[in-house]
């Protein structure tokens, strides 16, 4: 293990005024992002997709620190035959991988799921770091209802990601860790805390047992939020106190950065909120952006699978971009929105 560089590229992706530009989606999850849009998933339309964003010049080369891919994009060539990694790493920021096998559901837990993908793990990554992969991300799926999460599940989440994250530095790759307490219910805030609060002790705590190097990872957490079922919303800086509470209380000040999930928030919502945390500190930790769905939604809809529509896109993509970028460093506003 190579703990110089992990430690460099674990802080370099979540250098101040960055963030990772999370497109790892399935096949699945971007069929059904497609779908909305009318545009029809095929190879070539996820190839000309991502490679509108990679292109961004201005979203990459000053906000977007590293890239999450799937397996099909970190593989693919652009149209004139550039591999998509080239463009990324041209464009100064680092390419990643999603290499977590998704979810199932966990016998003798009812509603509750274990990521899979251990197997076969530590090859797979070794071929991922010949393509040009610096780090990896594993997503842990942590569902609030009645009676639901169980230590049980919760415990056998938090080994997998201890796992995979050793798995990981073996092969000189940064592990996001993922653990999403999702906010689909109708759960309150506190709720959200306690469940929150407990997964990350437990986290934290197999990631010891694992004798996983905190320098060289990057955690990403949901925040503090209510679900979105419940009548009981809160304010940009509520999120904000309660998010940086909770981490106070269980992320240790070893690890380098924290970036978030945008889990379902709308787009300016995730960076208000993102802002707001910022505005709170000085954090122990860097504090960023790892946004999937709030980068994306806005170049997705000016996109719309047409060639044309490419500058527009890259526009609405490099305005989000930019957004979290201020809101990393705490200093966005809403005036600046337009
Ligand atoms: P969202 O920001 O859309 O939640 O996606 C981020 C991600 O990578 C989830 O694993």
């Amino acid at each position: 293990m190579n703990k110089d560089q992990l430690a460099k590229v674990a802080a370099a992706m979540c250098a101040p005024g960055k963030g990772i530009l999370a497109a790892d989606e399935s096949s699945g999850t971007i069929k059904k992002r497609f779908d909305a849009i009318g545009v029809e998933s095929t190879a070539d339309s996820r190839r000309d997709y991502r490679e509108m964003m990679f292109r961004t010049q201005d979203a990459m080369t000053q906000n977007i620190s590293g890239v999450i891919l799937y397996d099909e994009t970190i593989r693919q060539n652009a149209a004139d035959g550039t591999p998509l990694v080239k463009i990324i790493e041209q464009m100064g920021s680092l390419p990643g991988i999603k290499v977590d096998a998704g979810v199932k559901f966990l016998p003798n837990f009812p509603n509750e799921t274990i990521t899979e993908g251990l197997d076969g793990l530590s090859e797979r990554m070794a071929e991922y770091y010949k393509i040009g992969a610096r780090f990896a991300k594993w997503r842990a799926v942590i569902d609030i209802a009645d009676g639901i999460p169980s230590r049980g599940a919760i415990l056998a989440n938090a080994q997998a990601l201890a796992r995979y994250a050793a798995i990981c530095q073996a092969n000189d790759i940064v592990p996001i860790v993922e653990p999403e307490v999702l906010m689909d219910g109708g759960h309150d805030q506190a709720r959200c805390y306690e469940v929150t609060e407990f997964v990350l002790k437990t986290l934290y705590n197999e990631l010891y047992e694992a004798k996983v190097f905190l320098e060289g990872t990057v955690l990403k957490p949901n925040m503090i939020v209510p679900g979105k079922k419940s009548a009981k919303q809160v304010s940009a800086e509520q999120v904000a106190a309660e998010t940086v509470r909770v981490f106070k209380q269980t992320v240790p000040v070893a690890v380098p950065g924290i970036a978030f999930l945008s889990g379902g928030q709308a787009d300016v919502e995730a960076t208000a909120n993102l802002d707001a945390i910022n505005k709170l500190g000085p954090l122990p930790w860097l504090v960023t952006f790892s946004y999937g769905r709030a980068l994306q939604a806005a170049p997705q809809k000016a996109w719309a699978g047409k060639a044309d529509n490419v500058p527009a896109a890259q526009k609405a993509f490099a305005h989000r971009a930019k957004m979290n970028g201020l809101a990393s460093k705490g200093q966005w506003n809403k005036g600046l929105e337009g």
